[in-house]
This record gives C-alpha cells, structure tokens and sequence, in this order.
C-alpha cells in the first residue's frame, strides 16, 4: 500500500470518490453500531453466573462473622485477601467497601480536599486552586471526579511506558496547589500500556519531591489482572516502593471486580496505609453501617483458587475482539501512515490517534453511517483534545460479527477523512 503523502493528486481524487461511494453504501445499511461501550459482554457476565449458588445457605464467614449482618467496615477477611491479591499487596491494606472502585476514587479525594486524609490539619481546600495531574489520553471518570470537586486538570503526557514522569516531576516538585495524580498502570484506559519499573518507582517517590505536603497518587489498578495471556504481566509494586521511600501515606490504590464478575454488583477495593485506612474507615463509618458482606463472601468463594482460570475465560471471550480490531486497523490503515494505534495485551481498550485534527470529522463521518464512537476529547481535561486526534475503541460489548462491520465502517472514516484532509493541504 502506498503511503497517502506519496499518492498523486488524481490518484487521491479517485480514491476520495471511492471511499465516499463505498462509504454510502455501507450506510445504506443502517445498523446501529456502537464503540462507545467499556462494559463485559453478555456472555461474560454470564462466566460469573455460578456465583450465585455458592453460599448455598452458608453465610457464615473464616473468621465467625455472619455476613449478612451489619458491621465490619473494612469488610470481610475472605474479600480482603481478594483484593490483596488482585493488587499484589498485603491484606491488611485493604478496604473492601461498596460495589465501585469510582465510588471510593470520589471519597479519597473529597476526603482530601475538605478534611485531610492524614487526620492533621493538611487539606487541599486550604490551596486557593487545587489541581490534579491527568496522564492523556486519560480515563474521563477520574477527570469527572476531579471536575466535581473543582480541582484544576492539568494534562502531562503519556508515553507507551507510563505518565512522562520527567514533566510530572518538574511540576510537581515545582508548584504546591499540585495535589495529585491519576494513574491506570496497568492496562491504562484507553492507552493499554502497562508502566514500566521505573515509571513506578518515580511515581511511589513523588510525594516525597512534590512542593505539595498533602500530595497523593491515585493509583487505580482496575485492569490488573485483566490480562490476554497467562502468567499475569507483572507491574511493579507501589505500596512496597512507597514504604521503602517513607511516601506510603501518600499513595492510594483502587481496584474492584466490575470486569471480573459482575459490572454492576461486584465489589470495590481501595488499599493505603494504616494512618490514611483509619481515617477513611472513620469516613466510611458516617453514612455505613457495613458494606454487602454477602456478596463479599459470594466474590470470596467463587474466586478462590481460581482468579486466574476465570480470568482465561474472560481472555478467550476478548481476545478475539481485539485481534479483530488489530487486523482492521493492520490491514487498511497501516501502509497508508495515517494514524497509529495500541496493540494491548489486555484490558478494555485500544487507543487510535488519526492525523491531527481529525478525530472529530471522524466521529462525524461514523456517526451519519451509523456507527457511534466515544465522543473525541472525552480522553482528554475540558473535553478537549488539542490536537483533535485521539479516539478510544471499546470493542467487548459488540458481538463479534457487529465489530467486524463497525471496524469496517471506522477505517472507512478515518480514510475518506485523511484522504479528504490531504487534498485540502494540496488545495
Ligand atoms: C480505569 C478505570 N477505573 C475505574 C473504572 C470503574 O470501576 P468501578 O466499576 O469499580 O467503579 C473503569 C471503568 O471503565 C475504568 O476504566
């Protein structure tokens, strides 16, 4: 395939003729075909299905507690050990409260800007303007998080080993209303990329050369083990690193099983260190008399000894998804060098990037031929993508056979757009 700055200006004529024409044919289709969705597929959900039976009357959890009683805070020992293992720390660490690591994401940092986490007089409202640092492209829900608590966002770059961590650094070491930052390490929505040692280790000193006293890393490890291939791909472990740096209490990790059972009854996770758990518990307490320990013990049995088999299952359903995606994108963009992508070894998404100034006309493009993508800007603070070219690709809640022809329809756009915009700069 020739590369599209190579065509000549009548080849790129014809080829903007066909794509509008093949384009309008598959409209004529008129599927409603959506990209937009991060959520399992049916027959995912349906890998959990067995959970249901396993209390079989049995509510009575390892340490005597009955579960379906009220109490017990920072929940089960059985659930707590789950999500000491899907983070890769000590149990002891762990809260397990709610259904929603976002919930929890939301509490932290409302915790931390009106009343300290740290039960000391650090708080971030005591800064005139609070600010976050957001990793894009990013996940939107942490920018919604931080929008509603009128905490500033103030993009750094993603590398395909993590955040860019000379200029988080050089900010945060420089400016003291810096009071965090949000990371995906593993799996990072929508990039897919997993933060290399380095980056890790950077990220669990930070707190101790941020300007900021009251600095906090957000670490929401939701992919962690969300992997295609087996032995899990490791990630290295913040908390440990943050003991060793003296920065454990700056440090706070998220985790549920919204994408290992179920999206909507699964249970949230958050791990810290002991001063930053006791005042969370201490927060917890004012509106919880005690999390859903039934479906913690549910969660406990039904995952027990087989994480990693139940995760395979959810491989084999996804897996292939992506491949499709790849091999759409591989097969008709690649030699033409117009936009570039993830390959993700795991995890939710895939990430595009079209030749800047694009993503929207691309988005348009799809959207009259009946295929919805996540808004453009949306990876981005303010909604805003300055370049306009990132476009995250959701591919598991389509069946297979509807992402085979939204793929089609998708690399359809971003050609007849680049083709379109080529022939603009000649113009
Ligand atoms: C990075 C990331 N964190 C958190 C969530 C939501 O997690 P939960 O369902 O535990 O609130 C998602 C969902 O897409 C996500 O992509």
């Amino acid at each position: 395939m020739t590369r599209l700055i190579d065509l000549e200006i009548d080849a790129l004529r014809a080829l903007e003729t066909g794509l509008t024409e093949e384009l309008a044919l598959q409209s004529g289709n008129r599927m409603k075909l959506d990209l937009t969705r991060g959520k399992p597929a049916r027959d995912q959900l349906d890998l959990s299905s067995p959970m249901d039976d396993v209390l079989a009357g049995n509510y009575i959890a390892a340490d005597g507690t009955d579960s379906r009683n009220y109490g017990g805070l920072r929940g089960l020992p059985e659930a707590r050990a789950l999500g000491a293992d899907l983070l890769g720390i000590d149990s002891q660490s762990v809260i397990c409260w709610g259904n929603s690591s976002l919930t929890l994401m939301y509490l932290v940092a409302d915790t931390a800007q009106r009343l300290g986490l740290w039960g000391d007089h650090r708080r971030w409202n005591l800064s005139a303007s609070p600010k976050m640092l957001a990793p894009v492209p990013g996940y939107d829900r942490h920018f919604g998080v931080s929008d509603a608590l009128g905490i500033e966002l103030i993009g750094v770059p993603m590398t395909d080993q993590g955040p860019h961590m000379d200029h988080v650094e050089a900010l945060v070491s420089k400016d003291p209303d810096i009071k965090g930052i949000w990371c995906v390490p593993k799996y990072s929505n929508p990039t897919g990329c997993i933060y290399a040692d380095e980056v890790v280790a950077r990220m669990a000193r930070l707190a101790a050369l941020a300007a900021a006293d009251d600095f906090v890393v957000f670490w929401d490890n939701a992919y962690a083990v969300h992997d295609f291939e087996f032995p899990r791909a490791p990630l290295a472990p913040i908390l440990e690193l943050a003991r060793e740096a003296g920065t454990e209490d700056h440090v706070t990790l998220f985790t549920s099983t919204s994408k290992i059972t179920y999206a909507g009854g699964g249970l949230g996770f958050m791990a810290a260190s002991e001063r930053v758990l006791a005042n969370m518990e201490a927060r917890l307490s004012v509106f919880s008399i005690g999390p859903d320990k039934v479906s913690q013990l549910r969660h406990a049995r039904f995952l027990s000894g087989r994480l990693e088999a139940h995760m395979a299952g959810h491989a084999a359903l996804i897996q292939p998804k992506f491949d499709l995606v790849e091999e759409a994108l591989t097969s008709e963009l690649a030699g033409l060098e117009i936009a570039s992508w993830t390959t993700p070894k795991g995890g939710y998404f895939v990430s595009l990037d079209t030749r800047p100034g694009l993503a929207t006309r691309v988005a348009e493009l799809a959207r009259e031929a009946g295929l919805s993508l996540t808004p453009p800007g949306s990876t981005f603070p303010g909604g805003i993508d300055p370049e306009d070219r990132n476009l995250r690709i959701a591919p598991t809640f389509a069946s297979l056979d509807d992402l085979r022809v939204a793929m089609q329809l998708l690399v359809l756009c971003v050609k007849l757009a680049s083709v379109r915009d080529e022939l603009a700069a000649r113009a």
